[in-house]
């Protein structure tokens, strides 16, 4: 029983390098575009015209809305949690130092399924707008090979998908960094994209499309909220940039509050337009953005968008494969995984392995699972750890008391509490399926705890 909540000391931490002295460099703007940065992508561009379609209607825009309240609570958990210790690292590290090992490993172990399932999922994503784009010059993927099984259009294989994923995954592997500066650039072009489609297809838009409003009635938009909720996955960066934040207790907050209001706000207004501008029965397609603006006779701002769209959707892989890859190099140097993961490649100095494991088996994923199946289990595991997280800063404020924290959650217990719950009843709106694969994914976790990662762990030395 000891090994479940034994802890990783101060000291350990420390000697694995993982203190970055606090070097608080980033400012309030570039915390908003580092959220914004890793957020936009796949959810805005492809699932809601899906989802418009099949289960929100027009009422949509109010489902973005639900899920930006519950990534918001949320995020303020995160930025408590991840600013009450002073090192860097992702979630899994700061519950290994405070709520002990089992819990650690169940985080990580929750949010690789996270990582890996939204790399499949935005990579699903980019291969519609990609397809969408080499249409406009003639060139078209047979369908068998263009999509997977399951997405309604007698797909064999997501063959597009795949490789984006491997292409992206041979640059990682060879060490391409990620830059500030770069980043910066794609966010500007990114909102730019969305901007040129809400105010280009304003225009189109015929009030007539939005009634009836609600389809599928309030139940539709809160279920639909469960899948949208995908749309906002990756603002947790932010709330792990905490120690390198200039003024935290006052940037956190306000960085978290604004990059989210922001994709908010980007995204009732692409919804609203969206189904003004197209019928919501017929959005069911790989591409609803570049499609609404075909639909309307602008074929070129359409070309423009899938450009715009595919090079946005880019940078969202390349975060969430360094996200999966830091995580499980982290799991791996503490031996709650195999060596394999931690092993650094002695020419390109990056985990070379890693790397590609992870690659492979996300590109595998996405050839095969539609986009749709592959949300609800991202967001699944998203909700949960949210919810860990939740409950987690409750329990440190009670154990630890008197443990720093950069930034304190206001309201505690009642906003944690509020965080959580709403995260449970988001994924209450899950479909069954999705609460199997999760419990046997976590089951499995358990068994791979208990059989090797409880033997292997460092902390038994
Ligand atoms: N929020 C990210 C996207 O929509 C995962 O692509």
């Amino acid at each position: 029983m000891y090994a479940f909540f034994r802890k990783k000391s101060m000291a350990d931490l420390l000697a694995h390098g993982q203190n970055k002295e606090l070097n608080r460099t980033l400012n309030l703007m570039d915390l908003i575009l580092l959220g914004v940065g890793c957020v936009i992508g796949t959810g805005i561009f492809v699932i809601t015209g899906v989802i418009a379609a099949e289960s929100a209607g027009p009422g949509i825009s109010l489902s973005f809305i639900v899920a930006g309240i519950a990534c918001a609570l949320a995020a303020f958990c995160y930025a408590e949690f991840s600013s009450s210790i002073p090192i860097s690292g992702s979630v899994y590290t700061y519950t290994y130092a405070t709520l002990g090992e089992f819990i650690a490993f169940l985080i990580g172990w929750d949010l690789m399924l996270e990582y890996v399932i939204a790399l499949a999922a935005v990579a699903a994503g980019w291969s519609g707008y990609f397809q969408s784009l080499i249409s406009g010059f003639g060139l078209h993927i047979p369908a068998a090979l263009s999509s997977a099984p399951g997405s309604g259009q007698n797909g064999i294989v997501n063959l597009p998908a795949m490789i984006i994923i491997l292409l992206i995954t041979a640059l990682v592997s060879k060490g391409v960094k990620e830059s500030t500066r770069f980043n910066n650039i794609i966010v500007f072009l990114k909102i730019g994209i969305v901007l040129l489609f809400i105010f280009a297809g304003m225009n189109y838009v015929k009030p007539e499309n939005w009634t009836p409003f609600l389809p599928f009635g309030i139940e539709g938009v809160i279920t639909s909220a469960a899948t949208v909720f995908f749309a906002y996955i990756g603002f947790d960066v932010i709330a792990n940039a905490s120690e390198e934040v200039k003024r935290p207790q006052r940037n956190m907050p306000i960085g978290i509050v604004a990059s989210l209001a922001i994709c908010t706000v980007l995204y009732v207004a692409v919804s609203l337009v969206l189904t003004g501008m197209v019928p919501y029965t017929q959005l069911n397609v790989a591409d609803p953005v570049s499609f609404a603006l075909k639909f309307v006779g602008q074929d070129s701002l359409a070309g423009i968008i899938s450009v715009g769209a595919i090079v946005g959707i880019t940078t969202v892989l390349l975060a969430l494969l360094y996200a999966q890859i830091r995580l499980t190099y982290a799991m791996s140097r503490d031996g709650l995984l195999p060596k394999v993961f931690a092993n650094v490649h002695p020419k390109f100095k990056t985990p070379f392995k890693n790397t590609w494991i992870t690659g492979f088996i996300a590109a595998a994923i996405a050839g095969f699972v539609d986009l749709t199946t592959l949300a609800h289990l991202v967001n699944m595991g998203t909700l949960a750890a949210f919810t860990l997280i939740s409950i987690a800063v409750i329990v440190l404020r009670k154990k630890q008391p008197d443990l720093k924290a950069s930034f304190r959650v206001p309201f505690v217990p009642v906003l944690p509490a509020v965080s959580a719950l709403l995260c449970i009843y988001l994924a209450t709106s899950l479909p069954g399926i999705t609460w199997i694969s999760f419990v046997i994914w976590i089951v499995l976790g358990a068994i791979v705890y208990l059989s090797y990662s409880r033997k292997h762990s460092h902390l038994n030395k």
